[in-house]
């Protein structure tokens, strides 16, 4: 068991100091549960490593939105990475500063870049040129002034899943480094854009720091080289956190990524950092009941209540998700090796393969490592429900996402009914 706040007390399985199957009784399931202290002592760990460092905490909203995330986090004094209006409004509504927010994309609409600069956002990381055209016709007809960072794309390769690969050359991600010096020309001779930073971003699950290193050093040549045209950088945005440890990768510390970031780019930047997966993932799981025990000539199936639209990412990715029984007695015993697999219909629709697990019909299992691109991740699919998220705080806890009702699922459909 990985997270230090997932433990087996009395045979039955608790993220700090709650009863899963309390939870599960009373809530329902499937259903997301959140450890608080998991992902705001993951949050300092960051904050601190900086020590005297100038830098800012941008926790990336797109892993987990959920509002109650968001304030706690904004009461630890979090700023945050948005990529849609939408996340721009859910992190206003939980209380944090429009200023703190750093707003990413490569699509964004006129109407979010209005929308953002109405709302004061902190800085607009601009992804191509054609946004740049964008942004300042947007911010002249406004008369607004804007901080911008041009995400820079350095083509290094982050060695992760090509899917959440997003430093290489062709990829739609931002402007290729080699374009971003006359890309910056532009921008200050604007009388409405400032560029305050550079960022960029390689990926995500990165378990090694030397591709998020080179990529940062690449970076720092190109604010050099942009103070001697007279243009000073005062931001580093080195992009998203570290990947985490779902099947015995073996991540750099927080602490060996901070510091390998502080040597690399000099003291007159401040450094800014994007986490979204290492804040939240491990601080969340997903419980889920067994429905049934299939049993094949050629496999066994475990077919619990959840599924790929509560949990995309085994699906979409392969995620590999560790599976826990709730009874510890239960964890102990050499079980038959089977698939875990959700009611929807399609064979993509396993949680997990080829696991050992010893359970029976009406147990509860927890489906672990699932904070981070997991109910953000959810969809409607099948006509189900999107679950309920619980957020614990030591011996207490709260329902923070309720259920949703079939009213809710057909309400936007239901007055627009045809004859
Ligand atoms: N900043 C930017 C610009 C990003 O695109 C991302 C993630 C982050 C920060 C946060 O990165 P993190 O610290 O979480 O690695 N759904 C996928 C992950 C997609 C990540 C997209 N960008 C998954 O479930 O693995």
């Amino acid at each position: 068991m990985k997270s230090k706040f997932l433990k087996y007390h009395n045979n039955r399985l608790h993220l700090e100091d709650v009863d899963l199957g309390k939870i599960a009784d009373e809530v329902g399931t499937p259903c997301y549960v959140y450890s608080r202290r998991s992902f705001e002592q993951a949050w300092c760990q960051y904050n601190s490593a900086f020590k005297e460092r100038s830098h800012r905490i941008c926790y990336a909203v797109k892993a987990n939105d959920n509002l109650s995330i968001l304030k706690a986090l904004t009461l630890i004094g979090s700023d945050f990475d948005v990529v849609s209006i939408g996340e721009l409004n859910k992190v206003i509504a939980a209380g944090g500063k429009p200023a703190g927010v750093v707003f990413s994309g490569v699509g964004k609409t006129r109407n979010e870049i209005e929308e953002a600069l109405k709302a004061g956002v902190g800085c607009i990381n601009l992804e191509s040129c054609e946004e740049f055209e964008r942004l300042e016709s947007v911010a002249e007809n406004m008369g607004a002034f804007v901080n911008v960072a041009v995400r820079v794309n350095p083509d290094v390769d982050p060695k992760t899943h090509p899917y959440i690969s997003t430093g290489l050359k062709d990829s739609k991600f931002g402007v290729p480094i080699d374009d971003a010096r006359e890309l910056y020309r532009k921008i200050s001779s604007s009388k409405w854009l400032n560029p305050s930073g550079i960022a960029c971003h390689i990926g995500s699950q990165i378990t090694i720091v030397d591709p998020i290193l080179e990529a940062v050093g690449h970076v720092v040549d190109l604010a050099l080289d942009l103070k001697t045209i007279g243009i000073q950088i005062e931001t580093i945005d080195v992009g998203g956190g570290l990947g985490i440890d779902y099947r015995g990768e073996t991540p750099p510390t927080i602490n060996e990524l901070v510091d390998g970031l502080c040597r690399v780019v000099p003291e007159e930047f401040k450094l800014v950092l994007e986490p979204g997966r290492s804040i939240v993932g491990p601080a969340g799981l997903m419980l889920t009941r067994v429905e049934f025990i299939k049993k094949t000539k050629d496999r066994n199936f475990v077919i619990v209540d959840a599924g790929m639209n509560d949990l995309l990412r085994p699906a979409l990715y392969d995620g590999w998700h560790d599976v826990l029984t709730y009874c510890e007695s239960l964890a102990g015993v050499e079980g038959d090796i089977c698939d875990v697999v959700g009611p929807i219909c399609e064979t993509g629709d396993t949680l997990a393969k080829n696991r050992r697990l010893h359970v029976f019909e009406g147990d509860l299992v927890a489906v672990a490592d699932c904070g981070a691109y997991g109910s953000v991740m959810g969809s409607n699919y099948n006509a189900r429900l999107r679950c309920a998220e619980i957020l614990i705080n030591e011996s207490s806890y709260r329902i923070v996402r309720r259920r949703q009702t079939f009213d809710s699922l057909i309400s936007d459909e239901k007055d627009v009914l045809i004859d």
